[in-house]
């Protein structure tokens, strides 16, 4: 069957189609049924099945026969290190560490919080937690204390499994002061934390509540997985939102694995054994799907790469881990390739390695580009496929689906959407649109398994954030088209949410904290186009009247406060003091606008701006910082 017979043969019978789909996965006790809207237009899916995702990522394989092949390896340019770990080893590993939380009280339901760099170990937390039906949270290491803290307030973890550093180009970056820093910041605290010691630089230890991670599974013995329900929340994975409280996003097991299991061989075309990388991190929906869940499900081998596209040690290293390992698919954001065709244009690099392994190339996370596909596809000779997902969703809505049939690919569109996701482009009153229009991009209800059913201790923000805006559909929060046949393309946000090198950033959250300094009476934050990162945030500061300090002194505060509270991984670089900022007479801010003129973009004067003036001096304050397009 091609891609058409297969789209429409789910949305006829999706519960027939998603049964069939649900047969690749090994049940303790097979679902009844595939969707469960009893709670519509909350839906959860395969609810009443009983099964384990690390019995289907780890246990499976080993009981085939298959404990010696390779299930990760470790590839850390960063460090000089290298590993294998095979499947056999790692259920010994797996089931060890799911017997220390055990030991120490964490049962099936509690969560556990992983704040980990890219290490084998970071996957090992995360099976183990499956394994014993906790629910893990990992937070993404470039966060700082502030991010780390609200995660635990909001998430309650009854433990904490983090490394004792990271490693970033020119410095290590000690993880355990931040995490003792957060805790200390939190209302709630873990009653232990787990902490992985790393030879770069070693933790203090607080006697009594941290534990060392050999130290914490000596003479402990490996336990079974523990059976759980289809709609048990594997885990929550916090992303950005308008505010500064993120969105706790559940992903139930059942439909979890059903989803990705399905789309190894359907959309990336690997088979088992086979490797698959993403070049990515732990941190982000990406690497919860697709270096760890996802290949082990399916029985492939994944990629754990700690290091950058560039500078570890140059724009050669992509190259050199797909050659060395037998790399078939790569999947990483177009922020990646941008760099490495900014630092090596002739492709060079590429020239000296075998790639021949390789067959194909996909990008997701932020837009790619026309001209960074073309060149991938000039310098790989592989098909580079973009396809558009969302943390909520936990893989692709919209691709090419390679493992079922080579879509002619469009440039700038990342193809036509998955088995299950009835996508539509909206005008504001919730109408379909005509091809070739933009408008709002939405989801017909109910989302297929493995896309998130509510949010963490939020289904009130759950309902306003998705549900309200379109009844009937999942918002998006992106705009977009579709052309006449049926690719989809996706333009911009419509909310506070900027994408700087493929991470997800709220500029309300930014604007918090801005907001917060002392001598800031008002900000906005936007995100400008960025030639490497896609986009990269601004902030616009007026005064409270009488603030001595001279302005460049408050903007530098500003800068390191972000950095401070949010994290390195922000990349907020620069804050500008302007005397007002552009509004309409209701007092909106007019961010866009503001985008438009750093972007050197034509935008219309807004009908109800209060005074145009404005705009004339943010014009000016953006020439004055580089931005030469806005005139
Ligand atoms: N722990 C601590 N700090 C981290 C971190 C981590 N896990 N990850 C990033 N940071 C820090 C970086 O050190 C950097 O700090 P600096 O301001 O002191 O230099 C900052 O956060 C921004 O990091 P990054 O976004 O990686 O930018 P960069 O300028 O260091 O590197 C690229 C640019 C293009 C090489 C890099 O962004 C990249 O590899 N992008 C690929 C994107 C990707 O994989 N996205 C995942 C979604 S699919
Ligand atoms: P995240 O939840 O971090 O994966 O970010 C999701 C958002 O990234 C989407 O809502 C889009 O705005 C953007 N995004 C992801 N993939 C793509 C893509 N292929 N093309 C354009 N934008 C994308």
């Amino acid at each position: 069957m091609g891609y058409s017979e297969i789209y429409q043969s789910c949305q006829s019978d999706p519960e027939g189609f998603w049964m069939g789909v649900a047969d690749a996965i090994d049940w303790v006790e097979k679902p009844s049924k595939a969707l469960f809207d009893e709670n519509a237009p909350l839906y959860e899916w395969f609810s009443d099945g009983v099964v384990n995702t690390c019995y289907n990522a780890v246990d499976r394989h080993v009981q085939a026969g298959r404990g010696d092949q390779v299930a990760i390896i470790y590839d850390s340019p960063i460090t000089g290190a290298k590993d294998k770990i095979t499947y056999a080893q790692l259920l010994d590993m797996v089931a060890r560490l799911g017997g220390a939380l055990q030991a120490k009280g964490v049962e099936k339901g509690d969560r556990v919080v992983i704040y980990m760099p890219m290490v084998p170990e970071a996957l090992v937390a995360m099976l183990a937690c499956s394994r014993i039906g906790a629910v893990h949270s990992v937070v993404f290491g470039g966060f700082a204390a502030n991010e780390l803290a609200t995660r635990i307030d909001d998430a309650t973890p009854k433990a904490i499994i983090a490394a004792s550093c990271g490693i970033e180009p020119g410095r290590v970056v000690a993880y355990k002061p931040l995490l003792d820093e957060a805790i200390n910041l939190s209302a709630h605290k873990p009653d232990f934390t787990v902490i992985l010691q790393r030879e770069q630089q070693s933790a203090e230890m607080t006697e009594g509540r941290d534990y060392d991670w050999h130290g914490v599974q000596e003479g402990v013995e490996p336990v079974p997985c523990v059976p759980v329900n289809g709609n048990h929340p594997v885990y929550i994975l916090y992303t950005s939102g308008t505010t500064g409280q993120p969105k706790g996003v559940v992903r139930h097991t059942g439909g979890h694995l059903v989803a990705l299991n399905w789309t190894m061989k359907n959309l990336y075309n690997v088979e088992p054994g086979e490797v698959f990388w993403a070049a990515s991190d732990v941190g982000w929906v990406v690497g919860h799907s697709y270096i760890c869940y996802a290949p082990l499900i399916h029985g492939n081998t994944t990629l754990v790469f700690e290091g950058k596209p560039i500078g570890t040690p140059d724009a050669g290293t992509f190259w050199r881990v797909i050659s060395e390992h037998d790399v078939k698919v790569l999947f990483t954001a177009p922020t990646a390739f941008r760099a490495i065709k900014r630092e090596d244009p002739a492709g060079v690099q590429v020239g000296k390695y075998d790639l021949s392994c390789l067959r194909a190339l996909f990008l997701a996370g932020e837009r790619a580009d026309p001209d960074t596909i073309e060149w991938a596809q000039n310098q790989l000779g592989v098909p580079v496929i973009d396809h558009w997902w969302q943390t909520e969703t936990g893989y692709a809505m919209v691709a090419n689906p390679i493992g079922i049939e080579e879509l002619p690919i469009k440039l700038g569109s990342p193809t036509v959407p998955m088995p299950g996701f009835d996508v539509q482009i909206l005008d504001e009153g919730g109408h379909p649109m005509p091809a070739g229009e933009l408008g709002a991009i939405a989801v017909k209800l109910p989302l297929p398994p493995g896309t998130l059913p509510t949010l963490w201790n939020a289904e009130a923000r759950y309902h306003k954030s998705y549900l309200e805006a379109f009844p009937g559909y999942y918002e998006t929060g992106d705009a977009g088209y579709k052309d006449e046949d049926g690719y989809l393309y996706i333009m911009a946000r419509t909310d506070d949410v900027i994408n700087v090198a493929g991470h997800r950033l709220s500029t309300g959250a930014m604007e918090e904290v801005l907001a917060s300094h002392p001598d800031v009476a008002e900000c906005a934050v936007i995100g400008v186009a960025d030639s490497l990162k896609g986009q990269a945030p601004l902030g616009f500061l007026c005064l409270n009247a009488g603030t001595e300090k001279p302005n460049n002194v408050i903007e530098k505060e500003c800068v390191t406060l972000l950095r401070e509270k949010i994290g390195p991984v922000a990349a907020f670089k620069i804050a500008c003091v302007v005397d007002r900022l552009p509004k309409t007479r209701s007092g909106k801010i007019l961010r866009g606008t503001m985008v438009s003129i750093a972007d050197g973009k034509p935008y219309k004067m807004p009908a109800t701006i209060d005074d145009p003036v404005i705009l004339t001096e943010i014009t000016a304050a953006l020439a004055g910082l580089g931005y030469p397009n806005a005139n």
